[in-house]
């Protein structure tokens, strides 16, 4: 597991600027005024501070962004960076200015002085998210960046504000850990494994192995994994922190590897699918962090681990199953296969918790990254109250999320001959297919959202919070949404 950076807080001494190590951080508004702090730093550095301020980079300078002053005369620190961030920047604004700050401050240890800003506890979320790299598997695990202090008027009001933030970004770490792993690491007991590790943060997990998968009827999930030599699994997570009344579930997609099946995928680029677990990668993230920070709310978290393989015992195109709920699903292509795994986690979530509304979350299909490429999740849902809460989280959590339409006329795609449906309805419009198809096993009265992630999951270049690969896309949005809808 990553682990964050180490980040503190405390009371802004002025006498000590001078002699701090590493770097030194100033968050400056836009009209170049001054917090005492900073005041120091520019009298100490003779006025190099403001001279930078009142420069035509800095004018130019957009919210967030870094200048640098390296070595600066009259300070022990061997930087000062300049933030330029309004005092009355949005969480949002401040988050990204953090972010940027960790990419611009190099390994040493940092001193942020944020003086008083209202937002401080965002900033140190920005660069708590961005601090991540994925070394596992390199022999030079490459350094952590040191500790950052972040010295402020409040600092214990700033600490409590961070606190749940910083177990969000735990979660996300653990999410981007889950997805950037191979395959050959992360099977599908590796998987389990992990996830019945959450029992140390306060989380109750079981593990439904083949035999009981069977005895459910879950056949089109097993249909997937008969190809592979990792057994499937179903882990249910709970976190009861609420009353009595009925949790809210998340559903994940969990394949450790999709090779396609027998409708094999093509060679190039066939690597990508070791994060075809994305989903059930958010779902544990989101659980950790809820657990960390103690969510007031009843959450269920479900997740379905398969491996998609060709091989001599492997489901085949044409092949009819019989479905957890009893509806029969021809298998026209067996490279749809999450959609068999949702089909029957999404059933027996209903059937056992009877929720308040359930989410899932999936790595569903190519089509939705044509549509959406890389800055939107597609949003498919059969309650608009469900789905506009959803989009405000992620709004507010700066995760991109765009609705998708749904209706009668995409669900007729999915007539089949011989069954009372086939799993893929055609080239036409082939991410709404795959969520009518979900559709299906969802109980009408149940408010549900699919997320399809496959653009957001992990992505080829680094984003605002995150190196290329794993982004954690949707913990925090879902995160919030809880906080905001569910707790209380
Ligand atoms: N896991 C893939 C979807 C995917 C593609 C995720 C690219 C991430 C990046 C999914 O199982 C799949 O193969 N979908 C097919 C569906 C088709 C056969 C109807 C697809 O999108 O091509
Ligand atoms: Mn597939
Ligand atoms: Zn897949």
């Amino acid at each position: 597991m990553t682990d964050l950076i180490d980040l503190s807080f405390a009371a802004l001494d002025i006498d000590a600027l001078g002699s701090a190590e590493g770097g030194l951080a100033l968050l400056v508004a836009e009209t170049g005024k001054l917090g005492a702090g900073a005041r120091r730093v520019n009298r100490l550095t003779k006025g190099a501070v403001a001279r930078a301020v009142e420069s035509a980079a800095f004018e130019k300078a957009k919210t967030g962004d870094v200048i640098s002053l390296g070595f600066p005369a009259g300070l022990t620190a061997e930087a000062v960076q300049i933030v330029k961030l309004p005092a009355k920047a949005s969480a949002t604004e401040a988050r990204q200015a953090g972010a940027k700050l960790a990419k611009a401050r190099g390994d040493a240890a940092l001193t942020l002085v944020a003086e008083n800003h209202r937002e401080a506890a965002s900033v140190a979320q920005g660069l708590t998210l961005r601090t991540y790299a994925f070394n596992a598997h390199k022999t030079d695990k490459g350094t952590m960046p040191g500790p950052v202090t972040v010295v402020c008027s409040k600092p214990d009001d700033v600490q409590a504000a961070y606190a749940p933030m910083r177990a969000v970004a735990e979660g996300v770490a653990f999410t981007r850990d889950l997805t950037n792993a191979p395959a050959n690491v992360l099977t599908t007991t590796e998987f389990a494994n992990q996830l019945k590790a959450l029992e140390g943060v306060g989380l109750k997990v079981e593990v439904l192995e083949e035999a009981d998968l069977e005895a459910l009827g879950m056949r089109t999930l097993l249909a997937v994994g008969m190809g592979s030599e990792m057994p499937s699994k179903v882990v249910v997570m709970h976190w009861e922190g609420g009353g009595d009344e009925a949790p809210f579930a998340l559903v994940g997609k969990g394949v450790v590897f999709d090779t396609g099946g027998i409708s094999i995928k093509p060679a190039a680029g066939m690597e990508d699918m070791t994060m075809d677990m994305g989903g059930a990668g958010v779902v544990a993230g989101v659980m950790k962090a809820i657990a960390l920070r103690k969510a007031r709310a009843n959450v269920v978290g479900l997740v379905g681990l398969v491996e998609n393989m060709p091989d001599g015992k492997a489901q085949r195109p044409g092949d009819v199953v019989t479905s957890m709920k009893g509806d029969t699903v021809e298998v026209i292509n067996t490279d749809a296969e999450g959609r068999l795994v949702l089909a029957d986690v999404l059933w027996y979530t209903q059937e056992r918790f009877a929720p308040r509304a359930m989410i899932n979350l999936a790595t569903l299909t190519g089509a939705i990254i044509i549509g959406l490429g890389h800055e939107n999740a597609g949003v498919f849902s059969n309650d608009d109250d469900l789905a506009e809460a959803f989009l405000k989280a992620a709004g507010t959590e700066d995760e991109g999320a765009w609705r998708m339409p749904m209706g009668p006329g995409y669900d007729k795609l999915l007539k089949s001959r011989v069954a009372d449906m086939k799993n893929i309805g055609g080239r036409a419009a082939g991410s709404i297919t795959a969520a009518q198809f979900l559709k299906r096993f969802v109980k009408d009265d149940v408010p549900w959202a699919h997320l399809d992630i496959a653009g957001v999951a992990s992505i080829p270049s680094d984003t605002d919070y995150a190196p290329a690969g794993a982004t954690g896309w949707g913990v925090r949005a879902l995160d919030r949404l809880i906080a905001d809808k569910f707790e209380g």
